[in-house]
Order: C-alpha cells, then structure tokens, then sequence
C-alpha cells in the first residue's frame, strides 16, 4: 500500500499538554543513544534487543521486545489468565466496556489500531460483520496472531505499518479503536498517533480508547511504593501517559484537519484506574 496523502507531523506544544514530569527525560535517556553502544562507558553491551529490530520503532524493540515480539512471549501471553492477571483481574470489564461503545458507533470502516493479546479482534469482527475489520500493526507476528483468530480471510484486513504514520487516505475510517496502545509509547510518538487518528477519521466519525485513567494518586496500585515501582519499570511511558490530556491533545493534533475531538462517555473502571472513552471527532466549522 502506498502512502496517499503524506502529512507533516504537527507542530504541537507539548508543554501545555503534559506536566513536566521526567517521562521526557527518562525517555530521551531511554531512547537518544546508549552510552554503552557508543563505547563511553567501561562495560560492554550486547544489546541483545537489536536482533529483533527489523524496521520496528526502537522503543518497542528495546522494552517490549520480550512482550510482543519474541514469539515464545505471543504464545505465553495470549492466554486469558495472563491477559487478566495483567489488567488486575479487569479484562473482562474492559473489554464489556469497549464493546459496548462500539455498538453504538458507525461500522462501515473499521480500524484496530494496533494488535492486541485476547478476544478482542474476533469480537470486533463479528460486530462490524458484514463489513471487514482493518487492522494494522508493525509486528508481523502480532498480525499473524491475529488473523488466526479470525474465520475467514475477508473478515479481517491485515496490514503492517507504523502507527505514527499511517498510510491511509485522510477520512478513511468511521471508528478507529485504541486498545491500551497509547501508554506504551513515547510522549512523541503518542503525539504522532493521535494526530494520525484525527486525521483518518472523518466528520461524524469516533474514536475509542480503552486506556489508564489519569495519574491514579488515590488507587493502593499507585499508593503502594512496590506495585507502583513494578507497574513503571514494566511500562516505562505510562507515568508520562498518566500525565498527558488526552483530549486536549487530539483537538490541538485536530487543528491541523480542521477537526476537534469531544469526549461523549468516559467510564471509568477499578476505581478510576482504567478508563473507556468515546469521542465523537467532527469539523471545526460546526
Ligand atoms: C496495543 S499494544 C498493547 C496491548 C495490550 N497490552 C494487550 O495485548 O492487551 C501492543 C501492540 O502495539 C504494537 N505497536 C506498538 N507500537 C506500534 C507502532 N508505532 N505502530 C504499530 N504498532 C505498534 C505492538 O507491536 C503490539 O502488537
């Protein structure tokens, strides 16, 4: 598939959009170099992580390789035990939720943006049925994990490609459906994922993001010193996630297409730990 409409990422201020929290500071740690790749420090690194490079983002390789692209760790964590014990025992809301919005929304043109471990493409291929469901994803494995899910070919449209920059038409999707992608990228590629969404769908179109809720400081989870400092190592963007307002940064993102984004429910679950929001994205001139 080729690129039809190349945009340029928008020039955003991300300052007014996130606290300055140290998300940016350990992600450019994380990200802008590797002191002992470079040779400056004294201890020599495999950096065992680059062998599953292979035209993916570093930031997925380099933290989540062991989660979505080792295919020993697809088949370990495709199990609803797992899947639940990850999400504290809520898999089964969250996807409840998630489904329930989308009954509601317009089926014609569907997009999963990213894979996800679970039933949740099976079931939104027998909602959006007759219609094919489009998914798109940058790991192969994690697009053949999900078409063999799914009962025919035609039900679902599988194609690789990076989220940040989609090569699809501007408008062409009437529901998009982020399922907990957005936490696990960084702050600029966040930014460069929800302007793609802005601009893939249309006036009248919506947008589903099943997601954490903001920076939890009431909920033992975030409370605890220990779960708090597991949940972050094994997430190392969610703390900036937590920060960031979701919804202002989609109407600063929209500007660009002349769209804005308003939020039409917002459920929270797990005592405001995750949420499932539904926001209807239409032109600016309404
Ligand atoms: C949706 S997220 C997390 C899903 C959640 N933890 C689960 O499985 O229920 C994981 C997926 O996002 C994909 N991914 C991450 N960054 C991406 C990007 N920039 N473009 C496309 N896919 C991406 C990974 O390859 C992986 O399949």
């Amino acid at each position: 598939m080729t690129k039809t409409n190349a945009h340029e990422t928008p020039d955003l201020n991300v300052d007014n959009l996130c606290s300055p929290v140290n998300e940016t500071e350990s992600e450019l740690e994380g990200l802008q170099g590797d002191k002992t790749a470079c040779g400056s420090s004294k201890f020599p690194s495999l950096n065992l992580y680059r062998y599953f490079l292979d035209g993916q983002p570093e930031y997925l390789v380099r933290y989540y390789w062991w989660a979505y692209l080792w295919p020993v760790a697809t088949w370990f964590f495709d199990h609803q035990p797992i899947i639940n014990a990850i999400l504290f025992g809520q898999y089964k809301k969250l996807m409840g939720a998630t489904m329930a919005r989308l009954e509601n929304a317009p089926h014609e043109n569907t997009l999963q943006l990213t894979c996800v471990y679970g039933e949740l493409t099976p079931k939104l291929v027998e909602t959006v049925s007759p219609a094919s469901l489009h998914i798109t994803d940058v790991a192969t494995v994690q697009l053949e994990l999900a078409k063999s899910k799914v009962p025919n070919e035609q039900a679902l449209l599988a194609t690789r490609m990076n989220a940040e920059h989609l090569a699809y038409r501007d408008d062409s999707f009437s529901t998009v459906v982020l399922f907990f992608l957005l936490h696990e990228v960084p702050q600029q590629a966040r930014l460069n994922v929800l302007s793609e969404c802005m601009r893939v769908i249309p006036d009248g179109g919506v947008l589903l993001v099943t997601e954490y809720a903001p920076l939890p400081t009431n909920h033992i989870i975030y409370r605890f010193p220990p779960s708090r400092w597991i949940i972050t190592k094994l997430e190392p963007f969610l703390d900036g996630f937590w920060r960031m307002d979701v919804a202002s940064t989609l109407n600063e993102c929209g500007k660009n297409f002349d769209k804005k984004a308003d939020v039409v429910s917002d459920e929270r679950i797990f005592a405001d730990f995750y949420r499932v929001t539904e926001y209807k994205i239409t032109s600016r001139d309404e």
